[in-house]
């Protein structure tokens, strides 16, 4: 390792990286670089032990780009692109399943940044795996498939998450399910791994049975990172190439993150 080069280490063999020795403020311009090509790398990144309060965060996010802002979501007092992620109990979370953030905006995210501020003792952990590798290794037929299907996303007519009845649900955008990752030029699964997504040119039952075919690949172990938090955690993630599942297992205990969301492309 090159002196005053950062130290990182892969957190699996598939996926994510941590970042060690470092303080994500007032990082230098070649250290932001550094950062950022190992995002690029590795589909996600995780630091310890940085303690971001709201406006270390809002800091640190700017430097990536533009604010995505979440549908639904209130911003903190005092800072408009940050907002609070809190325990809403098992029955609130609309986060407890595999999905890429904000996949029903036509234009989702690029990234997104947590800050943990208060994690339970025990759970509560956030799950990634990797579509790079997922897109990457399915059979010759399976890829073919994929490479013509479109998937539509559906919210309530609030703009909620359509959660079970869907009768009032509206199209709000719709996807290629392989994507070409504008920044590293690779192709990935892009889906959100949910009953309500349906195929272009699929009946719905057909559409369920595919969209769980490709999740069961997509998010089989071997591709996996579980993230167990502490508080003053920031992890980041890729949400081009890069699916997560937030687990709902600490009851009403207290879990808090601040989180900043990153403007992205038209998925192509
Ligand atoms: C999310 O899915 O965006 C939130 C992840 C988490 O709460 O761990």
């Amino acid at each position: 390792m090159r002196a005053n080069t950062m130290t990182m280490r892969p957190l699996t063999g598939s996926i994510g990286a941590e970042i060690l020795d470092l303080d994500l403020r007032g990082l230098d311009d070649t250290r932001f670089a550094d950062i950022r090509q190992a995002f690029l790398d590795n589909c996600m990144l995780v630091f310890r032990d940085q303690h971001l309060n709201a406006a270390d965060l809002t800091e640190f996010g700017h430097r990536w780009g533009e604010t995505f802002h979440t549908p639904h979501a209130t911003p903190l007092d005092g800072f408009p692109d940050t907002i609070a992620i809190r325990n809403r109990g098992k029955a609130g979370t609309t986060t407890e399943y595999w999905h890429t953030d904000s996949v029903f905006s036509p234009r989702p995210p690029a990234l997104s940044i947590l800050a943990a501020q208060t994690v339970p003792p025990a759970g509560g952990d956030t799950m990634f795996a990797n579509q790079y590798l997922a897109y990457e290794t399915l059979s010759p037929g399976l890829r073919a498939l994929a490479e013509t299907l479109r998937a539509g996303y559906y919210r309530t007519a609030s703009m909620g998450r359509v959660m079970g009845d869907a009768s009032s649900a509206v199209k709000t955008a719709d996807h290629p399910v392989v994507r070409t990752h504008p920044e590293t030029g690779r192709k990935a699964l892009y889906l959100s791994y949910d009953p309500t997504v349906r195929l272009e040119g699929f009946s719905e039952s057909e559409s369920r049975a595919i969209v769980a075919l490709f999740a069961a690949h997509a998010t089989q172990p071997a591709f996996c990172y579980r993230h167990r938090w502490q508080p003053g955690d920031v992890v980041m993630w890729d949400n081009r190439s890069a699916v997560h599942f937030a687990v709902h297992d600490y009851g009403e205990q207290e879990r808090l993150h601040f989180r900043m969301t990153i403007a992205g492309d038209v998925p192509r």
